[in-house]
């Protein structure tokens, strides 16, 4: 039957051609559908992760992957995380559908983990709260309520740099994306300047994106005092803002202190749209744990925005998985466990500190004059080093330490055992 079909459409061309949105295969010799579909890029990062795992140098690092690893370089699997497992085992639980909008349990606790345990949002009501596949899973979800309800222009403005999954995600939901500068190459910091004047000429009435903390992949995050201000601009531009927060609790170490953001809009004024991730501050990544919400001005809208929320996801993906989100629940809920977590969360975070100003003493050891600072006033996961394709290329082919080409390094990989060796390779390449 396929074979037929095809047949039906061959053109005479050699080449293929795009009419009407129809891809004419320029010969279907072997029969087949897919003899124009071409090969797709490799991931960038995982990219990295192929060209590691080949290297045979055991002196190796993988500074690629942006999942943390504890001072052997080995996946950590959090205390707390094993408790709720054998709790949740304990119940001998089923595995029947979780609802479409996942666990009420889980939505509520990570709306208040967000939000505050004392929110006036939550407490009343004003949020519309879903489970979803994760942060990417939230934000895909986002974006697609964003594209069918948003009331005016369709268009989202990512910080530039921003996280590489970002762009597609949002042309995927059928956004148009647009830039504002936010990383300037010449301090590794905030162009905070540049981030003003940006934001004041983006038409009112648009959507904009905001890593609520640790900025991936820069980590380099607003002041609190430029967070006001942005919020005041956001505000007077009439933008949506989008925040989101992949990261509580591993930037600072504090769940409340890297939820500031997000809580000053909230005291603004300001409606917003939120992506929660589980995957870095519970260690929980192949789970798939996230929720979506929109932060709404009334209990009306709330409901009413949840059930179309409900109605994009059931085509996409019908129910979010049980798992990640039992053991989220059991976390949260249970204030013993969760006050071990808080701990175990503030001990990865102060590892990453730490082995930042490891990294930056060893690079003044080994005779470095250029200015580091930036390696420790940036924040969680990754490091943003100003590093050079070439530089990152001998870093790769001479020391076998693997980066993506911006010269970011998740900081993750790095241990109190080989940042002598990562300091004294970088120095190689930037002296
Ligand atoms: C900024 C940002 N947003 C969202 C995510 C989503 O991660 P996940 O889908 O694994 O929760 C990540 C992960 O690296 C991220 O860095």
């Amino acid at each position: 039957m396929a074979h037929s079909s095809t047949r039906f459409i061959v053109s005479s061309c050699s080449l293929l051609k795009q009419k009407s949105n129809v891809l004419v295969p320029a010969t279907n010799r072997n029969g087949s559908w897919w003899s124009h579909v071409e090969m797709g890029p490799p991931d960038a990062i995982l990219g990295v992760t192929e060209a590691y795992k080949r290297d045979t140098n055991p002196k190796k690092m993988n500074l690629g992957v942006g999942a943390y690893r504890d001072d052997n370089g080995r996946p950590y699997v959090l205390p707390s995380v094993l408790q709720a497992e054998q709790k949740i085992k304990d119940k001998k639980m089923d595995h029947e559908y979780a609802p479409i909008s996942g666990s009420a349990d889980f939505c509520n606790l990570s709306i208040k983990l967000a939000l505050g345990d004392d929110s006036q949002h939550v407490i009343q009501g004003l949020n519309a709260t879903v489970q979803g596949i994760s942060g990417t899973g939230s934000l895909r979800t986002g974006g697609a309520f964003l594209a069918k309800f948003f009331p005016y222009n369709k268009e989202l403005y990512l910080p530039t740099p921003s996280w590489g999954n970002h762009n597609p995600i949002f042309i995927h939901s059928g956004l148009k994306v647009n830039k504002y500068r936010y990383y300037d190459p010449s301090t590794c910091g905030f162009d905070f300047k540049g981030a003003l004047d940006d934001i004041n000429k983006i038409p009112e009435n648009s959507i904009i994106l905001l890593h609520a903390c640790a900025h991936n992949p820069t980590g380099v995050d607003p002041r609190p005092e430029q967070w006001q201000e942005l919020s005041q601009l956001i505000k007077k531009k009439k933008l949506f803002p989008f925040f989101d927060m992949a990261y509580q609790g591993f930037a600072s170490g504090d769940v409340v202190k890297d939820a500031f953001a997000v809580r000053l809009f909230l005291k603004d004024g300001h409606e917003i749209a939120l992506a929660q991730s589980f995957a870095k501050n519970m260690g929980l990544y192949g789970e798939r744990a996230g929720a979506f919400s929109l932060v709404t001005s009334t209990k009306d809208e709330a409901a009413k925005t949840l059930s179309q929320i409900k109605i994009l996801v059931r085509p996409m993906y019908s129910n979010p998985p049980i798992h990640g989100a039992r053991i989220v629940t059991e976390i949260l809920g249970d204030p013993a466990l969760r006050q071990q977590w808080l701990g175990e969360v503030k001990g990865m975070a102060d590892r990453i500190i730490s082995v930042r100003t490891a990294l930056k003493d060893n690079l003044k050891k080994e005779g470095s004059t250029k200015d580091w600072s930036h390696i420790t006033d940036q924040i969680g996961m990754f490091c943003f080093t100003g590093l050079q394709p070439a530089q990152v290329e001998r870093l790769t082919k001479e020391f076998s330490i693997y980066l993506t080409k911006d010269g970011r390094i998740s900081m993750a990989g790095v241990t109190s055992k080989n940042v002598e060796y990562l300091a004294y390779s970088i120095h190689q390449v930037t002296k």
